[in-house]
């Protein structure tokens, strides 16, 4: 098949390897890809829908898979869809589940899907109001995609306050914070569940966790997450049976009786409290760096998954897992999460460990001239082993052999695991 998918990240480069391990038939390209896709595929500039359609039309593409939010938020997959391409992600109508909350929250809601208490608004009065009625922490959040950073836990209701007057200013995030919800805090653990979907049927795949902290034992600022594993120990057969029962199935039906049949990665934020699952929030495509631990799980085709999802036919397909986990070490930039790192150079001196390979993700050049650093999170370290400790010791075995200047990476990567 051609297969086109859309991103650079770590990702995108994970879900690259998965087609190329099913079969070499696979010819890929990646819009517009980093350093290291070039080796997998053929990175292309292109940006725009309709010349990525064209694109997909003139190279017979197959099949376009489309990794990051804000490509789905704007419509890809409707651009791709009137030019009558193949392509897996949900529309625009149904990726409003990530691109605002305030539908997110009013949607879960509406299906009786479990999720904090909240309060949508755009009335500084009703969502201070709302604040007296909680005790603290409670959290605020922006209604737009804010990359991230539009969520504030506030430790008392004078900053839940000043942090709802400063987002429905426009100060804090611009428009995306003209409406905010205020909710309650859950405290619990996370996990982060992925459906694949076709509009009827869905794959849960195996639990993972992030780790969103930059420093080990949760410490340091919020990331776009600094390592990931799977299968997650702290789920149960009871917890995979509530969340297919309580969320996913509820949340297929009522996309499609809002006319937004939900066809893609369904990412499910998910909190556990005392046993009880919640509802975070929902993303409309794969975590990353979730994706990179679970594409090696995959034992049936990836190719298959994804093409019969985008063609609804998953009924027709049966998804085996390896019996194994994996383990993924974000290597971060020297500045990361602050500010841009310097382009220097990056050394691997040995990318064959047992059980262990690397997801690139913010690089430049390419593998016969050179791999640079491009970007905060450069790579992952990815162990899989026949349990936890086995895979965690892989993922830093190969850690040490990677070296750039100001390279930084958490050492705890799967702590809850090891802890229970
Ligand atoms: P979100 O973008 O909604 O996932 O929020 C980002 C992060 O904020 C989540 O991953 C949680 O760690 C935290 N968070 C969001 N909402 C809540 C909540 N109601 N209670 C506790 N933590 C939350
Ligand atoms: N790892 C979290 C995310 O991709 O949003």
């Amino acid at each position: 098949m051609n297969i086109l998918i859309i991103g650079n990240g770590g990702r995108e480069y994970a879900i690259g390897l998965a087609l190329l391990k099913d079969t070499s038939q696979n010819h890929l390209f990646f819009a517009p890809g980093n350093g290291a896709t070039s080796s997998l595929g053929e990175n292309i500039t292109l940006a725009d829908f309709e010349s990525l359609a064209m694109f997909a039309k003139e190279r017979a593409i197959d099949l376009t898979i489309v990794g990051p939010e804000a490509p789905l938020t704007e419509g890809i997959v409707d651009a791709f869809h009137a030019h009558g391409l193949t392509i897996f992600g949900p529309s625009k109508a149904a990726a409003r589940l990530e691109g605002s909350k305030i539908f997110m929250k009013e949607f879960l809601a509406a299906n009786a899907i479990p999720t904090a208490a909240f309060l949508q608004t755009d009335s500084y009065e009703k969502a201070s109001d709302f604040i007296d009625t909680l005790s603290a922490p409670m959290v605020v959040k922006a209604d737009g995609l804010c990359a991230g950073k539009g969520v504030i836990i506030a430790q008392n209701k004078d900053e839940a306050k000043a942090a709802v007057r400063d987002m429905l200013s426009g100060e804090s995030f611009g428009s995306a914070g003209m409406r905010v919800v205020v909710e309650e805090f859950l405290d619990g653990y996370e996990l982060s569940l992925f459906a694949i979907c076709d509009g009827d049927e869905y794959i849960l795949l195996p639990a993972a966790q992030d780790h969103k902290r930059l420093k080990d034992d949760d410490q340091g600022p919020n990331t776009g997450g600094m390592g990931a594993y799977a299968p997650t120990p702290l789920v149960n057969v009871g917890i995979y049976e509530a969340v297919k029962k309580r969320v996913v199935e509820p949340t297929l039906k009522g996309m499609k009786e809002i006319d937004a049949p939900f066809c893609g990665v369904l990412f499910i934020g998910l909190m556990i409290v005392k046993g009880e699952i919640f509802v975070l929030e929902y993303n409309v495509r794969f975590g990353d760096p979730e994706c990179e631990v679970l594409m090696p799980l995959l034992k049936t085709s990836a190719t298959d998954l994804f093409y019969k999802a985008a063609t609804k036919d998953l009924k027709s397909l049966h998804v085996d897992f390896h019996d194994q986990v994996a383990v993924g070490v974000v290597v971060a930039s020297k500045h990361y999460p602050y500010k841009t790192s310097p382009s220097v150079p990056i050394s691997i001196d040995a990318v064959e460990i047992e059980g262990a390979h690397v997801a690139y993700a913010g690089v430049s050049g390419s593998f016969e001239e050179g791999l640079h650093v491009n970007g905060g999170r450069v790579l992952l370290c990815i162990g899989v082993g026949k349990d936890v400790k086995e895979a965690q010791k892989r993922a830093y075995a190969l850690c040490e052999h990677v070296h750039f200047e100001g390279m930084q990476y958490r050492k705890d990567i799967a702590y809850q695991a090891l802890n229970q």
